[in-house]
């Protein structure tokens, strides 16, 4: 089947239409989806009411699903292990307060970062589907990070060529104000080092590889340093020519390259339910250095 792909925005983010994520794809079709993805880094495909079972077997088409390693909260699904929970509303159907820690820890996601960069081989990208979606606020944008790498002002340019940055999971209950991971948990996710710059495996192409949630230190500079840097890089890439904002509809279903794109949400009023599933797909190697 044919699908038809139309632009969102000039720097990312298009629209898929004429597949059914609930049935097989066949090599063709999958090529041209996976040829749109890489061409415009975030992809939507509207009016997909697929079941987390079918959601899962659709991220098998681009990779493995991952697991996220940290049970404590319940933002990892107890009935479909793969899922992961972007949402205020519990899997008995609690509306949650923006004071439990699942909430505070979510609450992170509206600043700039790419999903699990913590992990070594950081993940290729992930599919967001939005089950019960906000009208209050929660639009999801997303940045083109191969741009900002190619605009990026010559300063800023200098400090990045050739420097690592670190990515630690346990950032997030600092930023948020939750206790800290237990022992096990800080063992089973110690820091990776990436670099700030990398190329991306498929195009070839260089982008600015930042996760400010995750970024606790930066090659050769003192904490506030690394700190200013991080922000000052955040606040270049967060403009609006590069940025997708995507707002939701029911049964959206948003698949991103988390290798060249940096994103964050909106605050929504929370007693408004919002219910997303989300899947990760697993990285299979190392950042490769642009
Ligand atoms: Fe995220």
């Amino acid at each position: 089947m044919a699908i038809t792909v139309t632009p969102r925005h000039p720097a990312l983010g298009a629209e898929i239409r004429g597949i059914d994520m609930r049935r097989p794809m066949d090599p063709e079709t999958f090529k041209a989806v996976h040829d749109a993805w890489m061409k415009h880094l975030v992809v939507v495909f509207p009016d997909q009411p697929v079941t987390d079972q079918e959601h899962v077997a659709f991220t098998r088409h681009f990779g493995e699903p991952e697991i996220f390693h940290q049970t404590s909260l319940h933002l990892r699904s107890d009935r479909v292990r793969e899922i992961f929970l972007v949402s205020n509303v519990d899997e008995n159907d609690r509306l949650m307060t923006p004071a439990e820690p699942s909430q505070k820890q979510l609450s992170s996601s509206r600043q700039w970062h790419t999903d699990s960069s913590y992990r070594t081989t950081p993940s290729v990208g992930s599919l967001l589907h939005g089950i019960e979606i906000s009208r209050t606020g929660g639009i999801t944008q997303f940045i083109n990070m191969y741009m900002v790498y190619d605009e990026l002002p010559d300063g800023l340019r200098r400090e990045v060529e050739g420097r690592k940055a670190r990515h630690d999971f346990g950032m997030l209950h600092k930023l948020v104000g939750n206790p800290p991971p237990t022992k096990e948990e800080a063992a089973a996710m110690p820091p990776a080092w990436h670099p700030l710059v990398r190329r991306h495996p498929v195009t070839g192409r260089k982008s600015l590889y930042l996760s400010s949630i995750y970024n606790d230190a930066i090659e050769g500079l003192e904490e506030g340093a690394s700190r200013r840097l991080i922000e000052e890089l955040s606040d270049f890439a967060a403009q609006p020519k590069y940025m997708y904002r995507h707002e939701w509809e029911p049964h959206d279903v948003l698949m991103w390259d988390n290798r060249c794109t940096v994103h964050a949400v909106t605050p929504h009023d929370p007693k408004e339910r919002r219910v997303m599933h989300r899947t990760t797909i697993v990285g299979s190697e190392p950042v490769m250095a642009g």
